[in-house]
């Protein structure tokens, strides 16, 4: 059986499905694939291995003519319509729980940076303007003791509540159940999310990319965050309103934001990079060694299970 792989990946998978003796086909192109070659890519394979840069809408999905798996190398899965690979008898996977501590990682360091402007101060270092310690050199803001809004509460919004919780701080939560652990363990408290916005003094988005959800922190919702508030996302850029944030960083209406990811990836909004209260990373949320290693076994896995018979390790349709 063929395996396609949209980029390369590490070898941990590979060895896997040697081992399971298939096939395997890795696009040597070392960028996102277009349409044409994601079809020339996929179209033979009996599973797939894709990357959340790839977009499996409707008609790529008729173009494949054996698939029964696609496993993507992601925990979003924004990128592929689930519900009419379910309809192809296409099983659908993504990679939960081995990302959670290090994109919780990447929230909390946006979160420090942006309290901190650590961007800022060591750019003005670099800029060899540092002329000895001073008493107002790049204040910013204390996590201690401030209120932390978690937008989403699975379990990368747990793993930032846990994080935030021993740095001191109080945690509001929003999301659609109630979360007994993350109030158990960490005092969080569930809130609506007009609540969650007009009283945090840190905010970090951790949901799925839905139609439920895509623009979810709308003008109308934004306008609610304290002048002081700090923004961070490192979950989809579709999920704010990403032009009017940045309309109130221009004009300090919040304190500052911490990006992962953007609206219209890789394409970043030249206005962002003009800004100083802003921290801006390359969609590196999971981009830990170990993290990656890992997910590249997990998507193998759920590859060889579907294509011998066994059940998906972590299916999502
Ligand atoms: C990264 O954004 C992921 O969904 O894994
Ligand atoms: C800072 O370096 C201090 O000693 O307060």
């Amino acid at each position: 059986m063929k395996i396609s792989i949209t980029r390369k990946i590490p070898e941990t998978a590979l060895q896997l499905l040697r081992e399971a003796d298939f096939e395997i086909n890795i696009s040597t192109i070392d960028r996102p694939l277009n349409s044409d070659e994601l079809i020339k890519c996929c179209k033979n394979a009996d599973g797939i291995i894709c990357l959340l840069t790839d977009k499996f809408d409707k008609d790529m999905i008729d173009k494949l003519t054996k698939c029964k798996v696609i496993a993507n190398y992601a925990v979003g899965f924004n990128n592929i319509d689930i519900e009419y690979a379910k309809e192809k008898n296409i099983i659908v996977t993504n990679t939960p729980d081995i990302l959670t501590e290090a994109t919780a990682d990447t929230a909390l360091l946006l979160m420090l940076s942006c309290a901190r402007r650590s961007f800022e101060a060591e750019k003005f270092l670099r800029d060899g303007k540092f002329n000895g310690w001073s008493p107002d050199l790049f204040l910013g803001m204390d996590l201690s003791g401030k209120i932390l809004g978690v937008i989403g509460a699975g379990k990368i919004g747990q793993a930032v509540a846990k994080r935030a919780y021993s740095f001191g701080m109080k945690i509001i939560y929003f999301s659609r159940g109630q979360k007994r652990e993350i109030e158990n363990k960490f005092k969080a408290k569930k809130v609506s999310l007009k609540k969650l916005l007009s009283s945090s003094d840190f905010v970090s988005i951790h949901l799925n990319l839905s139609e439920s959800t895509k623009n979810l922190l709308s003008k109308e919702n934004l306008n609610l965050l304290k002048k002081t508030a700090v923004v961070v996302n490192t979950a989809r850029g579709e999920i704010l309103d990403e032009d009017y944030l940045i309309k109130m960083l221009k004009s300090n209406k919040i304190f500052a934001a911490g990006f992962d990811v953007y609206r219209n990836e890789p394409k970043i909004n030249p206005e962002l990079k003009n800004l100083n209260n802003v921290v801006l990373l390359p969609h590196i949320g999971s981009a830990t060694f170990d993290t990656r290693n890992k997910m590249a076994e997990l998507a193998a896995k759920n590859v060889i299970n579907v294509l011998k018979g066994k059940k998906a390790l972590t299916p999502v349709n």
